[in-house]
């Protein structure tokens, strides 16, 4: 276990939703887990609280909860947790509050992090306020997404920031690429020989990547509503998701070696006509409906959105990759909100058999494909066809499966946890270049346009359902569904 990069983590935004959720938790975590420097401190920075007790009290009401596993918390690691933790009030107003920062920053050796977990509208007001007192030497800051709200807005971010930061000091994050089953993937296909021949246009006829959620937009209605679906998942998650599976086997695994490969699939997406996009795009809002046998209100009547919304809460996609080893293979993504149940996976649908000596039912579907399950569950699960016993030849479709947490009951990481770590160890393969980011938004941004434009509104689906219907009636065209609808 490594621990031995001593740190000062800065936290903007220590109020937040996601300080609250997410990285207070996985740093909690990490110092539970013995990996964090003894004398590492965590400096938390936000307008609301005066001082470091309140923030404290703060922190024991809204974060403890989080920390607990079976309802318990390791009550001995908690407190040397909360002994780490210090507080900075500060007014991007008042540039004297940085001066403030710092001097508590300078009590400290290590690495020095600013996590931005802040709207981006702060994002360039920060970084210029830490470089005017020294702060942006000999540190790393991270940038929680949204970065933008599109190439432009994104761009003149990264201008600005790169103006004060160098890109190697800059980790964009995307929590989808510190999910253990994304690395997993990784492995899966740069570790074993077996999948590597298969893994081309010759033998796969079409992959699907779901991200689907149950839960609605919650407390992020205001915020939700000015991004939408697009935006908020595929620009980034799954178009990440979809460069990990597609990418050339890199030389390395350092960081620019996978970050360029990644980039070389997202600048072989297909451009998309602004004349196709309803076929190739479907997007959608839910209404009211049941999920789980509880009802759910209709997106529209959500706290902070409009009641004239068009945001899409749901978006499907056919998606090409204009490269040798992906020419001609539609790839359908997608992501949702209120859908039928949580699940993210990836389906890799090989052909079938050419010819079938056993029969026509060797053809099937429900063989010849790979599964992997991000969540809930991680698993691969590889479908093949095999013999039923008895007389006759009679095939049933059964499968393979590789479940994580039967073969490693320790050492699970949540990705909040993992990508922390990277940043105090100064790792940079798991987050996302701005190349990277500008591919992605170029090639989503004839979508954004044609949808802000568009006189017609998104599909409804109800919740607890897989969304609209135009969605499988997309994937019907190709001759395939989605992989819920064989069952
Ligand atoms: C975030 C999105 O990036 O990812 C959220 O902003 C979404 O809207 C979340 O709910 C999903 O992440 P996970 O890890 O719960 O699948």
């Amino acid at each position: 276990m490594q621990t031995d990069s001593n740190f000062i983590f800065v936290l903007f935004g220590g109020t937040g939703d996601l300080s609250m959720r997410k990285i207070l938790p996985a740093l909690f975590e990490a110092h539970r887990a013995g990996m964090l420097a003894a004398a590492g401190k965590i400096v938390a920075v936000a307008r609301g609280v005066e001082t470091r007790e309140a923030y404290l009290g703060w922190v024991e009401e809204h974060v403890k909860p989080h920390v607990a596993k079976n309802g318990v918390v390791d009550e001995s690691a908690w407190t040397g947790f909360l002994a780490r933790v210090e507080y900075v009030h500060i007014d991007l107003g008042r540039p004297e509050d940085f001066r403030i920062l710092r001097d508590a920053v300078a009590q400290h050796d290590g690495t020095r992090v600013f996590y931005l977990a802040t709207g981006p509208s702060l994002f360039v007001p920060i970084c210029r306020a830490l470089a005017e007192v020294g702060l942006n030497q000999n540190a790393r800051i991270v940038l929680e997404k949204p970065l933008g709200y599109d190439l432009e807005s994104s761009n003149a971010i990264n201008d600005a920031v790169g103006e004060i930061f160098q890109e190697e000091q800059i980790y964009r994050i995307d929590h989808y690429l510190g999910k253990e089953p994304v690395q997993n993937l990784l492995a899966l296909r740069f570790g074993n020989a077996l999948f590597e021949p298969l893994w081309r246009r010759e033998w796969v006829e079409s992959i699907q990547i779901t991200i689907a959620e149950e839960l609605g937009v919650e407390a992020r209605g205001d915020f939700y509503d000015n991004t939408g679906a697009l935006r908020d998942m595929v620009q980034n998650h799954l178009l990440q998701l979809l460069s990990i599976v597609t990418m050339e086997p890199p030389h390395s695994m350092d960081s620019d070696s996978v970050r360029d490969e990644k980039l070389r699939v997202l600048r072989a997406l297909k451009p998309i006509d602004e004349r196709d996009i309803s076929k190739v795009a479907v997007r959608g809002q839910y209404h009211a409906g049941v999920i789980k046998g509880q009802s759910v209100p209709a997106y529209a009547t959500e706290p902070g959105v409009r009641t004239e919304s068009r945001t899409e809460t749901f978006v499907a996609l056919k998606v090409e990759i204009e490269n040798w080893r992906w020419a001609g293979v539609p790839f359908f993504l997608r992501t949702g909100k209120r859908l039928a149940d949580r699940v993210a996976e990836i389906v890799v649908n090989f052909r079938p058999v050419p010819h079938s000596a056993l029969g026509a039912n060797a053809l099937r579907a429900g063989a010849n494909r790979l599964v992997i399950r991000l969540q809930p569950n991680e698993t691969i699960r590889l479908y093949c066809l095999a013999k039923q016993p008895g007389e006759g030849m009679n095939l049933a479709s059964v499968h393979l499966d590789l479940a994580f947490d039967q073969f490693f009951r320790e050492g699970q990481m949540e990705a909040y946890q993992r990508l922390l770590l990277d940043v105090i160890r100064g790792r940079l393969a798991l987050f996302v270049r701005r190349d990277e980011q500008e591919a992605a938004w170029r090639w989503v941004e004839p979508i954004l346009n044609e949808w802000a434009v568009s006189t017609k509104p998104p599909k409804p689906y109800a919740a607890g359902t897989w969304g609209p219907a135009a969605s499988s009636a997309m994937l019907a065209q190709h001759g395939t569904c989605w992989l819920e609808e064989e069952n």
